[in-house]
């Protein structure tokens, strides 16, 4: 298989970077603290809160190449479906494309415009820089992180389903080395 996509598989590369966002992505919701600013920013907090926050940094980073690269992948068609059902999960992407953006930008934006530094990969603090609007869009954060993984949740589930109950290749041309139900169905 290459790098690139062909019409009934992702590629190798658009393969790898969905399977790491959704495993960085699922680390960091994990590790992820809410509450007031005294438990946030902690002392007993802070490795904590440097990996969650070194983990978002990373899915925002690799969002940014990931789109990039997929102006000039090759993005499979979708199998046969009713309408409806491809309408919805072009919709279910894009607002996990949106999502991606959005959850670590309102982080950084809020932390660093709430009185927080920033601090990715143990290299030292971004910021803050001067405001005291930042809390509200630090809550959206932790509201957005919450919405993400419930679509996400409800995004596997459909994509299982395709595998076992419609039996069409929607899940094996995302996982790697798993075989196309509906090639093997033989009338
Ligand atoms: C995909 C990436 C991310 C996910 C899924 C995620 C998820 C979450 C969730 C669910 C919460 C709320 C936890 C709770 O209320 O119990 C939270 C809080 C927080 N996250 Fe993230 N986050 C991500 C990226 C980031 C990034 C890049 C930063 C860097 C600035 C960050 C900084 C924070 C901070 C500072 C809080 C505490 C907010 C507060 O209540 O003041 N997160 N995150
Ligand atoms: C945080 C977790 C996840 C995120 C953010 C996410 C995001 C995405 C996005 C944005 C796409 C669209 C790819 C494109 O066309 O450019 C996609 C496709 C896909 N994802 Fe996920 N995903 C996650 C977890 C999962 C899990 C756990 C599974 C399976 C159990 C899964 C299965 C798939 C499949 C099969 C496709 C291809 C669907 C199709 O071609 O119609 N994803 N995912």
């Amino acid at each position: 298989m290459s790098l690139s996509g062909t019409t009934t598989r992702y590629g190798r590369l658009a393969q790898a970077f969905h399977w790491l966002t959704a495993l960085l992505v699922l680390i960091a919701f994990l590790v992820s603290a809410g509450g007031p600013p005294e438990r946030v920013y902690s002392a007993a907090r802070a490795s904590t809160l440097l990996l969650h926050e070194s983990l978002g940094f990373t899915v925002f980073c690799l969002l940014v190449v990931r789109l990039i690269w997929r102006r000039f992948d090759r993005i499979p068609d979708a199998p046969a479906m009713p309408s409806w059902m491809e309408v919805a999960s072009k919709a279910t992407h894009w607002a996990l494309y949106a999502l991606l953006f959005a959850v670590p930008a309102t982080a950084m934006v809020g932390a660093l415009f709430g009185g927080h530094p920033v601090t990715v990969y143990g290299l030292g603090a971004i910021g803050p820089f001067s405001g005291s609007w930042g809390a509200p869009l630090a809550e959206i954060h932790g509201t957005l992180g919450d919405v993400m993984m419930w679509i996400a949740g409800l995004h596997a589930a459909a994509a299982i389903f395709h595998h076992f109950f419609l039996r069409d290749r929607v899940l094996s041309q995302m996982l790697p080395g798993l075989p196309d139900p509906s090639s093997r169905q033989g009338g």
